[in-house]
């Protein structure tokens, strides 16, 4: 069967599938992205990293951008607003296994955009140039950009961003189809993707709001940009990644797997996480990532208030694997509709 799509260049880098899974803070560290990888990604990118917090190297931060045992290629993302420091944060993740440095001009949080970083950088399109023209001399390997349609309604400075990073150097760019202003609120507007696509030459990512393969597939087509990004859609349900890889392989997707089978994988999602970070680290994040796992699932509600109870793994586990010998024991799927 013909691919549908085409392999995604990012300079000398041909990813396949043409599909990156989003960085997301707090969700997206080293183990995630390895057990996600394998399901239909061609690339990674970690959670955000402060160019300033780099300068000093902290373990926290040093964890956050580690690409050990990470199928590659792998992106490491940047914010921060210090030209200076971002070109140093740069080569300090490049040392680091880094095989792209992507710059975030995207995240609405307050405690980001307040010292000027991530969607901040927006309101000041010269500055997002001298940043960008900083990192791309740094490094010897492409550096990208992902941003937000612009600070509010009434500055939306993508196109010009995009024109300035492709001037400078930049070998690709993802667009959030929605202003900083808006946080997550309304619908991620393609139809700016699309603009962006027809204004600029190099590779344009298109991102927000993708949850199942056939839309995705559609989104990708009607706006032609050369790759798609997956973020919230993914958590629990890595397998939608398989699905929209198929179908850009011109070929059938499978079903996502029955509700037993999801969660022996979020079992082992759980088990990779405490032997990697610990007990402490691992029980928080993962009532979290349960909760993404029980999406959908009849009774999901009262078996999620269940698990935010536990302290312990084993509890934890013990909980789940009941659960799924019940299922298994009754043929249930489980899923509410
Ligand atoms: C919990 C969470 C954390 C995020 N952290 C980052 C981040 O560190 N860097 C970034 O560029 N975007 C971040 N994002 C934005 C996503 O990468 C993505 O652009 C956004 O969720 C829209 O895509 P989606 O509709 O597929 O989720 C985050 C989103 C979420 C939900």
């Amino acid at each position: 069967m013909p691919h549908v799509a085409a392999p995604l260049r990012i300079g000398p880098i041909e990813l396949w599938p043409p599909m990156v899974l989003a960085p997301m803070s707090g969700v997206t560290n080293r183990t995630l992205r390895a057990l996600y990888k394998p399901f239909g990604f061609g690339l990674t990118v970690t959670e955000f990293v402060s160019s300033n917090a780099l300068q000093y190297g902290n373990r926290r931060t040093m964890e956050m951008i580690d690409q050990h045992g990470v199928e590659k290629p792998v992106a490491t993302q940047l914010w921060g607003n210090d030209p200076a420091l971002m070109a140093h944060a740069a080569k300090v993740v490049r040392e680091c296994g880094a095989d792209i440095v992507d710059i975030n001009f995207g995240c609405p949080a307050p405690k980001v955009t307040k010292t000027e970083g991530g969607s901040a950088c927006l309101r000041d399109v010269v500055h997002c140039e001298a940043i960008m023209r900083a990192v791309v001399a740094a490094v010897d390997c492409p550096v990208t950009v992902k941003m937000r349609l612009g600070w509010n309604e009434g500055t939306l400075v993508y196109e010009e961003v995009a024109k300035r990073a492709q001037a400078v150097g930049i070998a690709a760019l993802t667009l959030h189809a929605r202003t900083a202003k808006q946080f997550y609120k309304g619908n991620a507007d393609w139809s700016h993707i699309a603009a962006l696509k027809r204004a600029v030459e190099i590779p344009v990512i298109g991102n927000g709001d993708l949850s199942d393969p056939q839309g995705a597939m559609n989104r990708m087509r009607e706006s032609g940009v050369d790759g798609i990004m997956l973020g919230r859609a993914i958590l629990g349900n890595p397998w939608l990644a398989g699905q929209i890889r198929a179908l850009m392989e011109g070929r059938e997707p499978e079903a996502t797997p029955p509700a037993a089978e999801r969660l022996r994988f979020a079992l082992h999602h759980y088990r990779t996480m405490v032997d990697e970070w610990g007990e402490a680290r691992a029980v928080p994040q993962m009532r979290k990532h349960l909760g993404y796992y029980l999406k959908g699932f009849r009774g999901a509600s009262e078996l999620r208030e269940r698990l935010m109870r536990t302290e312990t793994a084993a509890e934890t586990l013990g909980i789940v694997e009941t659960t799924i010998e019940r299922l298994e024991r009754e043929n249930d799927g489980m899923i509410a509709a």
